[in-house]
């Protein structure tokens, strides 16, 4: 009896736990961009974020980009934003109009409610 109550409690445990952290991600979905990009102008693994938006893509001072985003003539709105968070891979293809373009940047799956708490954050990145 009494082991029983230990693990449902442990178990109730884990799960308030994880729909914390679940709650906080989606909350701040773009804290998983930091792990490539800062939000300032100093570029990390990725392109500093800074004023992303608006911005031609492929320009930010410093950064060695790939060939597609280097030669790319598209400015960074909503809608392309929108493509390119959820998977960045096949929108690089689609903005290029090139079927073997490649992007260094993973696909990151981000869609609804998460993409525009994305996108409304980096609109505010000024
Ligand atoms: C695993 C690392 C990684 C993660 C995670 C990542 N990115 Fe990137 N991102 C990159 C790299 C690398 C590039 C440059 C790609 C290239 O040159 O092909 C890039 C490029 C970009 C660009 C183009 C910037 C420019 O100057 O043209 C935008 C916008 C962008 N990322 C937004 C995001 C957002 C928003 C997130 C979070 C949802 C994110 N990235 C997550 C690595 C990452």
């Amino acid at each position: 009896m009494k082991k029983k109550s230990v693990l449902v409690l442990a178990s109730v445990m884990a799960l308030g736990l994880s729909s914390v952290q679940v709650a906080t991600a989606s909350k701040n979905p773009e804290k998983r961009c930091k792990a490539c990009h800062n939000f300032t102008a100093k570029n990390k693994v990725g392109p500093g974020l800074l004023g992303v938006f608006g911005r031609k893509a492929g320009t930010m001072a410093g950064f060695k980009y790939s060939k597609s985003l280097a030669s790319a003539d598209w400015v960074w709105d909503e809608e392309h934003l929108r493509k390119w968070i959820k998977n960045s891979k096949k929108a690089i293809k689609e903005f290029t109009g090139d079927k073997k373009a490649k992007t260094k940047m993973p696909k990151q799956n981000m869609k609804g409610k998460k993409a525009d708490k994305i996108i409304a954050f980096l609109k505010e990145l000024k």
